[in-house]
């Protein structure tokens, strides 16, 4: 076939020029040999034939394309005008669209196959924030890993994932994309999710690329209005936003996407000072950015630029690789180049990333690598991967309150009382990126509570939650204003001992465009709890959600409550045994909970302010609110177990430490129940004074123990010079010299704390 020949002729172009030489070549550097000999073969058209991406021709994750596309999407394709493809899944799909690619154009590149694999492909795992609730970062990890080999059996070679935002604002319907609200927490997980998807080599065809997105700043939308305008201190982009992009490419991340905000003003995606400066400069990324959907063309709407033409432009003089379905690069680069406006070797560099990336992942040797139906058959859905999520579903529950220990529930002898239309739910636990699993696929907590037959278990739905959707048009209706149900509801709870009640959000409140101002249990939830409990206050609550809920209400009356998120294929079974005592619950909150929507955004890294609360109640000149308090419902970092840990005996091996020094802390922690246990230790810092102020509380490390009934472990952290270094205004990362806090705990409110200085040494 032609792309052997073009493969052969690549090799002779290494081979005949650097004969003695290639043995001692690395790897990449007889790529970057291949890359020169193909780019000099291209013509300019070509070129920005790679740095296009089309939307397959069926299933659409943004707004629709125009009509008629298709043709001229096929012709592109055999003009070899296309570089990527989003959206086309299945062997069979991705096989004729290759084959077009490397047996019908001149050059016969190979294509790359996007998707948003984000918590699975057809078999889900949790949503991103439930996962980053385990701590686990083993548990991630598998899970990204278990991802990536299910896509890349139907073809799929790369995932927009992760995403790696920030976020501070539950109002965002996008915060269950990511890892929550810390950068620390948010850099350890990306590392963790791009190892998973990428694994260590592309020579297995089980591994894909990642893509750190949405860079920069996108979780910062004013309001928490999906897409709106971002504006953040230079202080908070490089200490809180970019940590986890940069650790992103530490890990070796492949790909980047950008972001369809503006940020300080300029839109990211023609943001130079982001792509150029920051990514491709000051942290050397060699992968290449990919746009968000259309977001070249958005920067018209954003009044930065008056046509698509100079749209293009922007976008690739500020170093975004690749249009996803703008049709600006291909419509009108070459003309920007030959007006001088746009300059070739930009182009070059662009095109020269994508190859460097497709030779890595090995297409050139095999494009159809990904492309093998028996293999597509045997491992979709397999059995595998359905204990894979299972685990870390398990590993992801969070449980919030527990009083008189109602759980774990009695497992013979009871009448229980299952109420709440998310309990029979087979959909909503897939969550809102789920675009190529079946509906009705995953395991209700209905099923999952079934299997535990000793107890009578009886079932009323209560109330509707909402919700309608057609496969690709994303649409949530909320509908559940009826209360017809609330009867048979109340009356099963009255006959029972125990009453679980599963209710919270849809899987398809929260994502892409589904920001919301009320963030309490939708619809007539809220009624219906309030009703049970006038009859039987023995209720665990077991909340489904993509983002932290305000249930002040829930916090105050219920005796247990367990954060169970959208938790995917296996979601029935991991709750039923969290509440069966079956599994031990050691998730911790990744994100804040707020006691009213007022108080957002409510973050644990707060700054102190010049005036924090005192409690001086006499007077009102204090940073408060008067009808609110101050604290989270929920904090950080805080999650209970069926085991009870003690913490004591925090320990400095010194007071004051130099740059070349470190200081050892540690602590013992001892479970003091008789119920082995997890529990996730959390290191703070606070530094008491900084050349910008400094947060009131910074998580620096996290370990996660495990204790026997009555076990006592000793447990040790490390602080040196980079435990403390944050970006100061002299635009450097510096650790200063002075006194700081350290607090260690199982939770971002711990008060167990001890003092150190740091001496820079001259
Ligand atoms: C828009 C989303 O913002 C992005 O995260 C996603 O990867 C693309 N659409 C492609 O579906």
């Amino acid at each position: 076939m032609k792309y052997f020949r073009l493969i052969l002729f690549l090799t002779i172009c290494n081979c005949s020029s650097v004969t003695s030489q290639i043995s001692s070549l690395s790897q990449k550097n007889v790529i970057d040999r291949k890359v020169d000999s193909l780019v000099v073969l291209m013509t300019l058209e070509e070129k920005i034939g790679q740095l296009n991406q089309y939307n397959g021709f069926w299933d659409i994750t943004g707004p629709a394309p125009k009509d008629g596309l298709a043709a001229k999407k096929y012709q592109d394709l055999k003009n070899g005008l296309v570089g990527s493809m989003l959206n086309v899944k299945g062997v069979k799909d991705v096989r004729a669209l290759q084959k077009i690619a490397v047996e019908q154009t001149r050059l016969h590149i190979p294509l790359l196959f996007g998707f948003d694999v984000i918590h699975g492909y057809k078999t889900i795992s949790p949503i991103p924030l439930a996962e980053a609730a385990s701590w686990d970062l083993e548990a991630i990890q598998k899970s990204a890993a278990i991802a990536a080999e299910e896509a890349s059996a139907v073809g799929i070679n790369w995932t927009f994932a992760p995403m790696v935002d920030v976020s501070r604002d539950p109002r965002w319907g996008r915060v269950m994309e990511g890892a929550g609200e810390d950068p620390y927490l948010g850099s350890r997980i990306a590392a963790a999710r791009i190892h998973g998807f990428q694994g260590n080599d592309f020579s297995s065809r089980k591994t894909i690329l990642a893509c750190a997105k949405h860079f920069a700043g996108y979780a910062f939308a004013e309001s928490g209005r999906d897409y709106n305008t971002v504006a953040v201190s230079d202080e908070t982009l490089y200490n809180i936003i970019l940590p986890p992009f940069k650790a992103a490419t530490e890990a070796g991340v492949k790909t980047f996407m950008n972001s369809f905000n503006e940020l300080n003003g300029i839109p990211a995606t023609g943001n130079a000072l982001l792509q150029r400066t920051i990514l491709k400069g000051a942290w050397n990324f060699k992968g290449f950015i990919v746009s968000d959907w259309g977001s070249i063309n958005e920067m018209i709407n954003h009044g930065y630029a008056k046509d698509s033409k100079q749209a293009a432009a922007i976008a690739m003089n500020a170093g975004s690789d690749v249009d996803m379905e703008s049709y600006a690069y291909l419509e009108h680069l070459a003309n920007l180049v030959k007006e001088g406006q746009v300059k070739e070797t930009l182009i070059d560099d662009a095109v020269r990333r994508i190859l460097r990336v497709k030779f890595e992942l090995g297409l050139f040797d095999d494009p159809y690598k990904y492309c093998d139906e028996a293999y597509e058959k045997e491992t979709v859905g397999k059995t595998a991967f359905q204990d894979g999520v299972l685990d870390v579903a398990k590993k992801s529950i969070v449980l919030l309150k527990n009083d008189s220990n109602i759980l774990p529930l009695p497992k013979k002898g009871k009448k229980i009382a299952l109420i709440g239309a998310l309990a029979s739910d087979k959909t909503s636990p897939l969550g809102s990126w789920r675009i190529a699993a079946d509906d009705n696929t995953a395991i209700s907590v209905l099923e999952g509570m079934r299997k535990y037959s000793g107890n009578q278990l009886d079932y009323s739905k209560g109330a509707d939650v909402t919700v309608g959707r057609t496969q690709f048009i994303w649409e949530t209706k909320i509908n559940a204003i009826d209360k017809s149900d609330f009867a048979a509801a109340i009356s099963l709870a009255q006959k029972s001992d125990v009453v679980v009640m599963v209710l919270g959000e849809h899987g398809l409140e929260t994502g892409e465009g589904r920001s919301r101002t009320d963030i309490g249990l939708p619809g007539v939830q809220q009624a219906l709890l309030e009703e049970v409990y006038k009859v039987n206050p023995n209720i665990v609550l077991v909340l489904n959600n993509g983002r932290p809920l305000v249930i002040p209400w829930a916090a105050a009356h219920i005796p247990a409550i367990l954060e169970a998120w959208q938790l995917g294929t296996q979601s029935g079974n991991a709750i039923a045994q969290v509440l069966y005592g079956d599994y031990n619950p050691s998730g911790k909150l990744p994100m804040t909970f707020p006691r009213n929507v007022g108080q957002i955004p409510i973050y644990y890294n707060h700054k102190n302010t010049g005036r924090p609360l005192m409690n001086e109640p006499e007077s009102v000149f204090w940073s408060h609110y008067s009808d609110e308090k101050n604290t989270p419902l929920y904090p950080f970092g805080f999650g209970l177990s069926y085991s009870k840990f003690e913490y004591s005996a925090l320990k400095l091996s010194k007071s004051t430490f130099s740059t070349n020094e470190k200081i050892e802390v540690s602590v013992t922690l001892k479970n003091t129940s008789s119920v082995a246990g997890k529990e996730v230790v959390q290191l703070y810092i606070r530094d008491l004074i900084g050349s910008y102020t400094r947060p009131v509380k910074e998580l620096k490390d996290f370990k996660m123990v495990e204790l026997k009934p009555n076990e006592s472990k000793t447990i040790t952290f490390i602080i040196d010079k980079n435990t403390i270094q944050f970006y100061t205004p002299n635009s450097k990362w510096e650790a200063e010299p002075g006194d700081y806090k350290v607090f260690i705990g199982g939770s971002s409110d711990t008060t167990l704390e001890s003092n150190f200085n740091y001496t820079a040494s001259k």
